[in-house]
């Protein structure tokens, strides 16, 4: 049984474009009876049409974006709701402002070789990839560090079994099966 208190309010699921984020965060909400967010949705519209032209984002088009998921993320825990977010997050400064401190947001890091991931991205349907995205995002990525308290999975696995890898590290056991969505076994 893990206390209530112990459990995070939100999990940051964060990894390269193609690492799984969007596949393993839905299936993990659905587990824990969470919601599910897709970063993606807290653009503002100056950065929806810079990418819809194929031009890249400064930081300074992301601050506002990463603003709004950390607002976002305080108001899911101010009325005591759970999510699952799932966001890039690729540098120390952007997962800074999504985590801000609390202790009740965990990171959630998806890893894998550039091999596999580039593999997954050719297989992906209805997504476009430009050429040379995966080398650039694998060259921003810095990797969470231990003072960040990540939780690190290896993606070359099952869904569900990177999910039930993420819920073990967690302490967040199987939903008991006559059990009301979101309780604890
Ligand atoms: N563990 C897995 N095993 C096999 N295929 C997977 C696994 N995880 C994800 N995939 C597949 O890999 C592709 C990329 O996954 P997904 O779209 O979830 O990545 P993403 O990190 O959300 O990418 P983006 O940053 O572009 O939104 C999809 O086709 C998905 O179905
Ligand atoms: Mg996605």
């Amino acid at each position: 049984m893990v206390d209530e208190k112990e459990i995070p309010c939100a999990l940051v699921v964060m990894g390269v474009s193609g690492s799984g984020k969007s596949t393993i965060a839905e299936k993990l909400a659905e587990r824990l009876g969470w919601r599910y967010e897709d970063g993606d949705r807290f653009h503002p519209a100056g950065n929806v049409a810079k990418m819809s032209a194929g031009q890249p984002l400064t930081d300074e088009d992301r601050w506002p974006w990463l603003q709004a998921i950390a607002d976002e993320i305080d108001r899911v825990c101010e009325v005591g709701e759970r999510a699952v977010i799932a966001c890039s997050a690729l540098r120390h400064a952007y997962r800074d402002v999504l985590v801000h401190g609390r202790r009740d947001v965990r990171i959630v890091f998806l890893c894998g070789t550039p091999a596999l991931i580039a593999d997954r991205l050719a297989g992906r349907k209805g997504h476009f990839m430009p050429a040379g995205l995966l080398d650039s995002q694998f060259k921003t990525l810095e990797p969470p560090e231990k003072s960040e308290h990540p939780v690190t999975v290896s993606i070359d696995a099952s869904v569900e079994t990177i999910v039930e890898d993420i819920m073990r590290q967690l302490k967040l056991g199987r939903p008991d099966r006559g059990a009301t969505r979101g309780k604890y076994a």
